[in-house]
């Protein structure tokens, strides 16, 4: 009964015993199977820095710990012997099927975490989801519509916003059921926003390490299965971000490759914006670095972005203030075209954010500080002494050496470092950490940097 005639003429298309027929119509209608519930949602009301008690229960999550790094290790030399020479070098299991994979066996799939390192990894991504439905709702009700539509932002892109909201409820219920009775659940968060601008910048940034923090760990989950779900979430996550810069007059994506970081870069980065969570929540392994101050930090709602002093809201996320951009300075109404950076598909900006060679000036604290939710978390180090800014983006870490040093404050200058031929590493929104060395690392074993940072912040390359 559900086969339209639409569909078998297009099936047959030379058959004879079929009519002709130039147009589908949609004339059956059919209840959905099923209709899976979302976890439940409560709407924030309470927006703020945290001000209750001093929390009993404090730090991250930890059991004995075996060794105070992972060692690095040669290569796994099989890795080394496939002829990869476009030929088949094993019999296939069935037609059309080659060898190997994983989880290509016929065994039924698990959708469920099975270590210590998944469930971690997934109850953090759990967090970032949490904030980004509050902070979507929060940005909608907080903002008048004249606000958004000052900002450029007009009913159509509300519902888009609105829409993305949307996505996160179903990104939370999908890592809950992955997680199980004891998944952590909303929280409540502060926003260093204080207008449209400011909120489409921090948004932009959010989404950023929260699709970065999932590319960090996705290929290292035990469960093949997880990680898939996730997968398919993270890719509209990361749609979001682009839409953020797109929103904030940005150009979409000025990379070839899309970066990832470890967990506790992820963590670091969030936790500061988390208010307080109820006292039962499922606390969380990662480390909390010290925060760094992007003290130049390019302002994407200046005419002259790379010409700013101190014009951030808060240090980690480094989002821009537009407190102090005068009438004629700001781009979002600029009349020439060149200089405007109105919301748009895309901009080409007439002068760039920054660029090889700028010069950075960055300041950090020191270890030892509150953060998190409910102050229950405690940042930390086990760096020495700071040497480098690791600049990390596309496929790419780089090390500038860190000058002027004076205390907790430094320069550096921008380093003019390249991926691909004809793709700057350098650009977008990427990330900065303060590092005592500045040791090898590649995508697949970022983590390994953890040891050695000393501080972390988001930094606005383009
Ligand atoms: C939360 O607020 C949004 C509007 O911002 C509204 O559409 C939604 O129904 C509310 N949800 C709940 C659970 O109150
Ligand atoms: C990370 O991997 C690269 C190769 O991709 C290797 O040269 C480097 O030594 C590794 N770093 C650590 C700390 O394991
Ligand atoms: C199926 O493959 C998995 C690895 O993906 C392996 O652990 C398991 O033993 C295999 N099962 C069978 C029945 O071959
Ligand atoms: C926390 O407490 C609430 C209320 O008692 C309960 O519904 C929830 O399951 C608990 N959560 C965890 C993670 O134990
Ligand atoms: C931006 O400001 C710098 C410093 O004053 C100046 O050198 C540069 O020409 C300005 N760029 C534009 C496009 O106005
Ligand atoms: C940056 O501005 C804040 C206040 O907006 C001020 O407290 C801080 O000292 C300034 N830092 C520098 C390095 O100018
Ligand atoms: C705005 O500029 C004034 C004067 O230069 C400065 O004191 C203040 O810290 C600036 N505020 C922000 C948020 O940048
Ligand atoms: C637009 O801006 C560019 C770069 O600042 C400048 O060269 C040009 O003269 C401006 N055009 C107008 C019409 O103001
Ligand atoms: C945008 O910038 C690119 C290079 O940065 C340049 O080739 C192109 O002509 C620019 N397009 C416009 C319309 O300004
Ligand atoms: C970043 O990308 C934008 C857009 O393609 C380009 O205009 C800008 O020059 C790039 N910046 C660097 C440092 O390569
Ligand atoms: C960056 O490197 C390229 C290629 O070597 C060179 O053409 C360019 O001048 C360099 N830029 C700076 C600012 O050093
Ligand atoms: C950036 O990463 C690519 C891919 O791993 C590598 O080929 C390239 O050499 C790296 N560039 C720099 C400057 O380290």
């Amino acid at each position: 009964m559900l086969r339209s005639a639409g569909i078998l003429a297009l099936a047959v298309p030379h058959s004879l015993a079929v009519p002709f027929v130039s147009q589908a119509t949609t004339t059956f209608t059919s209840a959905a199977s099923v209709t899976p519930s979302v976890v439940s949602v409560a709407n924030m009301t309470s927006h703020g820095r945290y001000t209750g008690p001093v929390p009993t229960t404090t730090g991250a999550l930890s059991t004995s710990v075996l060794a105070s790094s992972i060692p690095a290790l040669a290569a796994e030399s099989f890795k080394l012997q496939y002829p990869a020479d476009g030929r088949l070098h094993q019999a296939q299991p069935a037609p059309y099927t080659p060898a190997g994979g994983l989880g290509t066996n016929g065994t039924e799939p698990v959708y469920r975490v099975i270590s210590d390192f998944d469930y971690e990894s997934v109850a953090l991504a759990l967090y970032q989801e949490w904030i980004e439905l509050d902070l979507f709702h929060w940005g909608l009700s907080t903002f008048s519509t004249e606000q958004f539509e000052a900002a450029g932002l007009h009913a159509e892109e509300r519902f888009l916003l609105e829409f993305m909201a949307n996505q996160e409820v179903g990104h939370a219920t999908a890592l809950t059921n992955m997680l199980g009775a004891r998944a952590p659940v909303q929280c409540s968060y502060n926003y260093p926003v204080s207008d449209v601008q400011e909120f489409i910048d921090f948004s932009q940034k959010l989404t950023r390490w929260g699709e970065s923090g999932v590319y960090g760990f996705l290929n290292h989950l035990d469960s093949r299965e997880t990680a898939q779900i996730l997968l398919q979430s993270i890719t509209t996550e990361a749609r979001q971000q682009m839409i953020f810069r797109q929103f904030g007059g940005l150009f979409p994506m000025p990379v070839w490759f899309e970066v990832g970081i470890p967990q506790s870069w992820a963590w670091t980065l969030l936790a500061p914006y988390i208010s307080s969570c109820p006292a039962n929540q499922t606390r969380l392994i990662w480390q909390n670095f010290p925060p760094l101050r992007i003290l130049n930090q390019a302002n994407s709602a200046r005419i002259n972005g790379s010409y700013v002093w101190n014009e951030t809201t808060s240090a980690y996320a480094n989002s821009l203030s537009t407190a102090n951009i005068s009438s004629t300075a700001g781009c979002l109404h600029a009349i020439n075209g060149t200089s405007n950076c109105a919301p748009a598909i895309t901009q080409n900006r007439t002068s760039p954010l920054s660029y090889a060679g700028r010069q950075i000036f960055l300041q950090w604290d020191s270890p030892g500080y509150r953060t998190g939710p409910n102050n229950s978390y405690v940042t930390s180090t086990s760096a020495g002494t700071p040497r480098f800014a690791a600049f990390v983006s596309q496929l790419n870490v780089t090390y500038a050496p860190l000058r002027g040093i004076s205390g907790n404050t430094a320069y550096v200058f921008q380093p003019n470092s390249t991926t691909y031929e004809g793709d700057p590493a350098i650009n977008g929104t990427v990330f900065i950490a303060i590092t005592d060395d500045d040791i090898a690392v590649t995508p697949f074993n970022l983590t390994q940097i953890n040891p050695h940072v000393n501080a972390l912040a988001i930094y606005q390359a383009g």
